[in-house]
């Protein structure tokens, strides 16, 4: 069982130019959440929603992974697996910075799912409401992440490892989503060490032992250099 169980959000992405969602000029500032993150939006509108996913898509391959991305993917490197990432970003910017040990819990913007039968496979760079499913032939393929009222993807892995750790650490997440905004009450409740690191206090940062306010990109790698050098 891992001893760190690090969670990240949108602020963990941000400074790579990927929106956050609920900030000033969030996604969820221009875009209505029900029409482009639920069944229903994608059942009234299946277009309209992969329009939106292709879109985030680009972004997210013109993107490079930030100094953060760097950190915990050295820290995962260097403790293996001591340390699980849950990450509630779609994004790769922690694979393609070497990150190891990373579960997606709302899903991979670079993944496709047949909603009719279940295959899963790398998701095209554009995807189209009228796209066959590779093995069944449906036109019922969507972008493989987690909408809101669907449930999160790998919570028994997560929950065990909540269950076990000595510290757990949140990064750029505003804590307003469940179950992920639960895991620093789990993780105490188990015994574990809090601490949050994100550009402002959360709306759950009375939760944690400790919060440490900055960006980013500064505060994981020398939260990072702390832990390695505490392990000599
Ligand atoms: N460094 C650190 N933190 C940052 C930075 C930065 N450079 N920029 C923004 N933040 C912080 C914000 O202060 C905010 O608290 O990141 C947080 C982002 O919060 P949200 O936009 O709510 O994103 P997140 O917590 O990841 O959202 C959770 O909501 O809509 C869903 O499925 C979507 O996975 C997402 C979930």
């Amino acid at each position: 069982m891992p001893e760190i169980v690090i969670l990240t959000g949108a602020g963990l992405s941000a400074e790579s130019g990927l929106g956050t969602f609920r900030d000033k000029d969030g996604l969820w500032t221009r875009y209505r959440l029900e029409d482009v993150a639920t069944p229903q939006g994608f059942a009234r509108d299946p277009a309209r929603v992969h329009d939106f996913y292709n879109a985030r898509r680009a972004n997210c391959l013109n993107a490079a992974p930030n100094p953060a991305h760097f950190a915990l993917a050295r820290l995962s490197q260097h403790l293996g697996d001591d340390v699980l990432i849950v990450t509630q970003n779609i994004d790769n910017l922690l694979e393609r910075a070497g990150a190891r040990n990373v579960v997606h819990m709302h899903g991979e913007l670079m993944r496709a799912l047949c909603a009719q039968c279940g295959q899963r496979w790398d998701a095209p760079e554009t995807m189209h409401a009228t796209d066959p499913c590779p093995l069944c032939g449906a036109a019922a393929v969507r972008p493989d992440v987690v909408w809101f009222g669907e449930f999160p993807y790998h919570m028994d892995r997560i929950a065990g490892a909540l269950a076990d750790c000595a510290l757990f650490v949140a990064v750029g997440t505003s804590g307003s989503v469940y179950p992920a905004a639960g895991f620093v009450q789990d993780a105490a409740m188990a015994g574990a060490r809090t601490l949050e690191l994100n550009l402002e206090r959360s709306e759950i940062a009375a939760d944690f032992d400790e919060s440490r306010q900055g960006p980013a990109s500064r505060l994981v790698p020398d939260w990072v250099d702390e832990r390695l050098a505490a392990r000599g």
